[in-house]
């Protein structure tokens, strides 16, 4: 590969936002400075009026994923196309473990798809089912492989009793692991699905009322009360309610390790949605929440109690959407929004609502440091990976599905005005994506291993 010089940009770093020069070889960022004198070979990228940023990487995604009764939209390559043409150079995959499977065979299973088609690089977290038989044990074995992080359901038909929740803890202290949970409490929403289907109440609306806010409340604090109880590491994703959020900015004073994720349609829209035409097609778990706790993230982001935004990536067509028009029940659960999450971020930095350093600790920095990447990803610094991201700060663009790159036929998006965009993105240091245009190649992306995570604080160091 050529050398390339990114030239007369702005860089913006979790930090702060700096005039300098970035010279990439061999797929790493090799110097940052300024007035760099020419090279004889190297391709100069003009950067002038533009701000240079880490790709992003997405924490959350679905593809592909069997799941409410049909396979996410996506595959592994129309994902990472979309995520290219949104900035984001990483994406973590969920891989649901079959019954009976162990960990190493559940990764190898997956990554043999992926392997073949991501146009960026991916990780992985471990979706926990099962853990009888002595599979609890090979959590150790994905640790090794590079897999670190595991996830537990409270909810769904593949949720895990309390019991499995408490015992992967306990197990991901030993080897060096964290877990994740989707906290929602299953006997609530059951009762509430059951009550208002039996009343003829089976509107999208009442998606929302069968999942309210204090239903994911209150299994954040058990969850949390568990990890505490332990003293062990515990990431919430998708955190979309104020009392969950409450609770994890006090177990964070009390110097626990416990971190949040949230995502952009928590941020954005609030449960009103649900009262739309085309509410189905917001319906994803935990539901969308009301404005006292979209506040409350955004107080959580701009205060450091929100450690990471993911997407939550799990699109659906119209027509699989459509399954649940006279049932709630029906509507498979997820939302697009890989190509939309930093696009989204940034405008909110370029809007004054949070700053161009807090946009990439969140959706790059933060989730390097806490899933173990940082090595490699994450940030624009010297010896990590030449994942970068042009932005124009003057480039405002109104998002509309039929300009994406997805494979989905809408999006919860559609006519939402975002200020500045990415306008090219590289990965290792190859153009993958500029103005409109797709670059990347199937099959360029590669596995990214983690390191074990030993989070003993609510500090990431
Ligand atoms: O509705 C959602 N979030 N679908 C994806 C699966 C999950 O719960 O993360
Ligand atoms: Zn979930
Ligand atoms: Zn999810």
């Amino acid at each position: 590969m050529t050398k390339k010089v990114f030239k007369g940009g702005t860089i913006v770093t979790s930090t702060g936002m700096y005039k300098g020069d970035i010279l990439v070889e061999n797929e790493k960022i090799t110097e940052i400075g300024t007035n760099f004198k020419p090279w004889k070979d190297e391709e100069v990228i003009d950067c002038k009026g533009k701000y240079i940023l880490p790709g992003a990487i997405d924490a959350h995604t679905h593809l592909a994923m069997p799941f409410g009764g049909t396979i996410s939209t996506d595959d592994y390559e129309s994902g990472t196309r979309s995520a290219a043409a949104g900035g984001t150079t990483t994406v973590f995959d969920f891989i649901m473990q079959d019954t009976g499977e162990t960990f190493p065979d559940a990764l190898a299973r997956r990554d043999a798809i992926a392997r073949e088609q991501a146009v960026v690089d991916y990780s992985f977290h471990l979706g926990v089912k099962d853990v009888s038989n002595g599979i609890i044990d090979t959590m150790e074995d994905a640790v090794k492989l590079g897999v670190p992080s595991f996830k537990v359901f409270m909810v769904y038909d593949f949720g895990v009793t309390d019991g499995v929740f408490y015992q992967v803890l306990e197990k991901s202290k030993e080897i060096g692991a964290l877990i994740a949970v989707h906290a929602e409490n299953n006997e609530m929403v059951n009762m509430f699905t059951k009550k208002f289907i039996a009343e003829g109440k089976t509107s999208a609306w009442y998606h929302y009322l069968s999942r309210p806010e204090f239903v994911e409340g209150e299994a954040d604090k058990r969850a949390i009360a568990w990890a505490k109880s332990l003293n062990a590491p515990l990431y919430i994703v998708h955190l979309a309610n104020k009392e969950g959020m409450d609770a994890v900015i006090q177990a964070r004073d009390e110097g626990y390790p416990i971190f949040a994720e949230t995502c952009p349609q928590y941020l954005n829209f609030t449960s009103d949605v649900y009262k739309r035409d085309d509410a189905r097609n917001f319906v994803c778990s935990p539901p969308i929440k009301g404005k006292v706790s979209q506040d409350a993230l955004w107080d959580g982001i701009n205060k450091g109690d929100i450690t990471t935004v993911a997407t939550d990536h799990c699109p659906f067509l119209l027509s699989e959407k459509d399954w649940g028009k006279d049932n709630f029940t029906k509507i498979p659960n997820g939302c697009a929004g890989i190509e939309n999450m930093y696009p989204y971020m940034l405008s909110q930095a370029n809007k004054g609502k949070i700053t161009f350093s807090k946009a990439v600790e969140v959706c790059a920095t933060n989730v390097a440091k806490i899933f173990g990447l940082d090595h490699v990803k994450g940030a624009i610094e010297v010896g990590r990976d030449a994942d970068i991201v042009i932005y124009d700060p003057k480039k405002n663009v109104t998002i509309e599905n039929r300009n994406m790159h997805g494979n989905t036929d809408h999006t919860i998006w559609e006519g939402v005005k975002i200020k500045g965009y990415p306008v090219a993105t590289y990965s290792r240091g190859n153009l993958i994506f500029k103005d409109g245009e797709f670059f990347g190649d199937k099959g360029a992306g590669k596995f990214v291993p983690c390191k074990p995570i030993k989070l003993t604080s609510p500090e990431l160091y």
